[in-house]
């Protein structure tokens, strides 16, 4: 498993992906580590598939007591499958994700790891050191969602929203070229978010937040003006019900 380090300061940033061992037919994920110096955060932690690899990787950063939470910002396999062995190893851990989800969520296996329902309008997650802000993506795509926004970072990570399928040979981390990535995301968007509205709203939402890296589970991480090329773009583009 591939970790790349995005944000280095008062406290860090890993996102781990581009899996070689992992089985063929199932989707590349991202999973990002977010760490202080006492405390560590899993977003979006992945499927059963990957639990072993992920494992070993996050425990080159922190020792696995460190670990004290987990999110999950919906209710995807690829999101949150692994829960079931997570909640062997981090007995005393969190998991924050939408209360929309709890019922489901709980099928993927949990006796341990208590289940913080996230209301829909969003708040916070206190890791001590530092403050994440949960902000609302309902409908992008899961229809109880949720985005991490690390305002002192300037990190904000968006789930399935600005995925893109990349090769299987291991795409950059980062997207390079903007108009190349396009053919790549946009029959994702088109058919995975169901409601212009919803992606709209959250345009406006995050057009309001000061972003350098825009990261997302699947594919590349956006920085920079490629970060407000992605907002124009998916602001214009008609998914779900819009596609006529
Ligand atoms: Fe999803
Ligand atoms: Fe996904």
């Amino acid at each position: 498993m591939k970790a790349t380090t995005i944000y280095e300061g008062s406290h860090q940033w890993v996102v781990f992906g581009r899996d070689p061992e992992k089985p063929e037919k199932i989707i590349d994920t991202n999973q990002y580590l977010i760490s202080t110096s006492s405390r560590a955060i899993l977003l979006d932690p992945g499927g059963i598939e990957i639990f072993s690899s992920m494992l070993a990787a996050t425990l080159h950063y922190v020792p696995i007591d460190q670990i004290t939470d987990l999110f999950a910002s919906h209710q995807d396999p690829d999101i949150i499958s692994s829960l079931g062995l997570w909640d062997q190893v981090l007995p005393n851990a969190k998991l924050h994700s939408p209360w929309l989800w709890e019922g489901f969520i709980r099928h993927f296996g949990l006796n341990n790891i208590e289940y913080v329902p996230l209301q829909d309008d969003g708040g916070v997650i206190d890791l001590g050191e530092i403050t994440l802000q949960l902000i609302p993506a309902h409908y992008l795509h899961s229809s109880g969602n949720f985005h991490v926004y690390d305002p002192h970072a300037k990190i904000l990570f968006t789930g399935d929203v600005g995925a893109a399928l990349e090769p299987e040979d291991g795409a950059p981390m980062f997207v390079e070229n903007f108009d190349e990535q396009i053919p790549k995301m946009k029959l994702f968007h088109q058919r995975w978010m169901p409601s212009n509205e919803a992606k709209n709203d959250w345009v406006t939402r995050v057009r309001r937040l000061d972003i350098d890296i825009l990261a997302p589970q699947h594919g590349r991480l956006y920085k920079g003006d490629d970060v407000k090329r992605f907002l124009d773009w998916f602001e214009a583009l008609d998914v779900g019900v819009a596609i006529k």
